[in-house]
């Protein structure tokens, strides 16, 4: 059950009989929202204002107010509510309520959130990373959010198609072909390929005059324009090309295997570039005899898209360029697959909604793209482009180069944050010990997994933690702190919540199959239920606008009310065994809801820290 729907479906026929333009209506709902200042209850309805000034009644805000919260049906939900100021109606829910609404989370297993009311097809485009190169960390947001988003709208219950559109087909196979045909090391490449594919990109793109020129375009550098020219025969068809793209493709995805279960992502597709190949020429032509697409000088030209308006200051200074789809040289484009890929998507899935999430840096692209795609045909599905900001490298503060040699790979940022993790883990350990608490030694494994967990999930949380459209700097020891927003202090907040139980020698399970009645003794213990009742307003809103950092949000508030809920309310200890039950069942829920939350974000918990 979301709070917030629950009391707009109080408030919509009361403000259906008021409002003289009942299409005014979702509006006066939408300004019901959580109170920014718990002293003024727990949610805030702020339409008096606007409906006063409908009715013709401006100065008359209060009355019009207190008209509103007269028309509100009897309910158990809401206290009665008060009105401050100039017409703000402010509500607070009734302690009962919040205790029976706890009760009932307790047996559900989505822990009260409701079901999608019409579930929707999804198809999102994660990842695509360029395969012939170490993975870079653009690629690390991609995945990480993409990841993110998928798990969410699935646990709403959405369909989601994850699509890793990998760059298996594109300029880099012409830098390890050519790196290959006049570079290799034999006894490497058999002992391993990976690695040696891996050294021969690095060193041809140090060759290049400028290293991090990945534009496709006429070129004056010798080593560059050879590279272009091995892609060139690959997409012709070129037989010993085409033999050495297949010996090279397993070792690619191999490269990439170990770094997406490392990082506990499965994409349920890959079809990358290569894919699309056979397909290019029919979208040209079916482009061609539809009038979408015209020739000029030589190329397949879809013209400057009219009439679309530009959503930013930026794109506003960029003029849409025209898009070529097929180049004088007889080649296809980014936009020519990407235009396949949209086609094979609807026709296979038939999507609501295509999410891409892709860097800024490509957002001319996209906008192109999208406007294209609905002049084909494809006008009733949502296209959005999910950007994300650069990730800085900690001590310039400035974007990670992207060159084959500049960027580190991923696996060291992985091991990095996950030394830090075992180093928490140790810091922990001791200070228990020190304080007195029996530690019991946990075998090699079992530490293993846990630190694995602390600094993977470190990444994760500091990516996800913030709006994904900022720019974020990659400091590991920030990440991984136990104290603020971090998925350290998240885990350590579930293992607080697991280790009550294994203390008091209790068995959770009674908590969950039959919930003992919740009491509200103490206001934290009033905040924390009402907090937790809130899960579901921060899955749907996380959904609605693809932005994970409001799971995040909600996390920490969570966190902080748990944090004064045990300051102040003794669990184990509660002054009559009710209590106890009551508060026990307090804490399995904080541990549940971020076991749960943390799953959405692709994050691990684990028992014991
Ligand atoms: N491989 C591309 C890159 O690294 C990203 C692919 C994004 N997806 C797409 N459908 N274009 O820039």
């Amino acid at each position: 059950m979301n709070l917030l729907t629950q009391i707009r479906s109080l408030f919509e026929p009361a403000l259906t009989a008021l409002a003289p333009d009942k299409a005014k209506v979702p509006d006066y709902l939408a300004a019901i929202k959580p109170a920014a200042n718990a002293e003024h209850g727990d949610y805030q309805a702020n339409m008096a204002m606007a409906l006063a000034k409908a009715l013709n009644r401006p100065k008359e805000a209060q009355q019009v107010a207190k008209e509103i919260v007269a028309a509100l049906p009897a309910n158990e939900m809401l206290e009665p509510p008060t009105v401050a100021g100039p017409g703000f109606i402010n509500l607070r829910l009734k302690s009962d309520f919040l205790a029976k609404a706890l009760q009932a989370v307790a047996t559900d297993p989505k822990l009260g959130v409701p079901p999608a009311a019409k579930p929707r097809t999804f198809v999102i485009d994660l990842s695509g990373p360029n395969v012939a190169k170490p993975l870079h960390v653009g690629h690390l947001r991609s995945t990480i959010i993409g990841d993110a988003l998928v798990r969410i709208l699935r646990f709403l219950g959405h369909r989601v198609e994850g699509d890793n559109h990998l760059g298996d087909w594109g300029t880099q196979f012409g830098i390890l072909l050519y790196g290959y045909k006049n570079h290799r090391d034999d006894a490497a490449f058999k002992a391993d390929p990976v690695r040696e594919l891996a050294r021969l990109y690095v060193t041809i793109k140090k060759q290049f005059k400028k290293e991090d020129d990945e534009e496709d375009g006429p070129t004056d550098d010798p080593i560059k324009k050879a590279c272009q020219e091995e892609t060139a025969k690959l997409h012709a068809g070129d037989p010993e090309n085409v033999a050495l793209w297949k010996l090279f493709m397993p070792a690619c995805l191999e490269m990439l295997r170990p770094i997406y279960e490392r990082l506990d992502v499965k994409i349920d597709h890959a079809l990358g570039e290569s894919f699309y190949n056979p397909m290019l020429p029919g979208v040209v032509e079916d482009m061609l005899a539809r009038g979408i697409a015209s020739e000029s000088k030589g190329a397949i030209v879809i013209p400057n898209a009219k009439g679309v308006v530009p959503r930013t200051e930026e794109e506003q200074k960029k003029e849409e360029p025209p898009a070529i789809i097929r180049k004088r040289d007889g080649a296809f484009t980014y936009t020519t697959t990407d235009l396949a890929t949209i086609k094979y998507r609807m026709d296979t899935w038939k999507p609501d909604a295509m999410l891409y999430v892709v860097g800024a840096p490509q957002a001319l692209h996209f906008k192109t793209l999208f406007a294209q795609a609905r002049r084909w045909g494809y006008a009733a599905v949502e296209f959005q482009h999910l950007q994300f900001g650069s990730m800085l490298e900690p001590v310039t503060k400035k974007k990670y180069s992207t060159s084959g040699g500049g960027a580190p790979e991923l696996d060291t940022l992985l091991n990095d944050a996950a030394r830090l993790g075992r180093q928490r883990f140790e810091e922990s350990v001791a200070e228990r010990r020190a304080h007195g608490h029996e530690v019991s030694d946990l075998d090699t494994t079992e530490v293993s997994r846990i630190v694995e967990a602390i600094g993977v999930g470190a990444v994760k949380y500091a990516d996800l933690c913030q709006n994904r459209t900022t720019d974020y700097v990659f400091d590991v020891e920030k990440m991984t702190s136990t104290v603020g927003n971090t998925a350290t202090y998240m885990q350590y907040a579930y293992a607080r919540c697991r280790a009550i139980f294994r203390k008091g020698e209790i068995d959770e399970a009674r908590f969950r199959a039959s919930p003992p009645p919740v009491l509200v003794t103490h206001a934290a213990e009033r905040a924390l239920a009402l907090q937790l009742l809130r899960f579901p307003e921060a899955v749907e809103n996380a959904a609605a606008e693809y932005l994970p950092h409001l799971i995040t949000a909600y996390l920490w508030d969570l966190a902080k009310s748990y944090s004064v809920f045990f300051e102040n309310c003794p669990v184990l200890k509660a002054e009559t065994p009710e209590l106890k039950d009551s508060r026990l069942l307090l804490v399995d829920l904080v541990g549940r809801v971020i076991k749960q939350a943390l799953d959405l974000l692709g994050i691990r918990v684990v028992e014991r820290m």
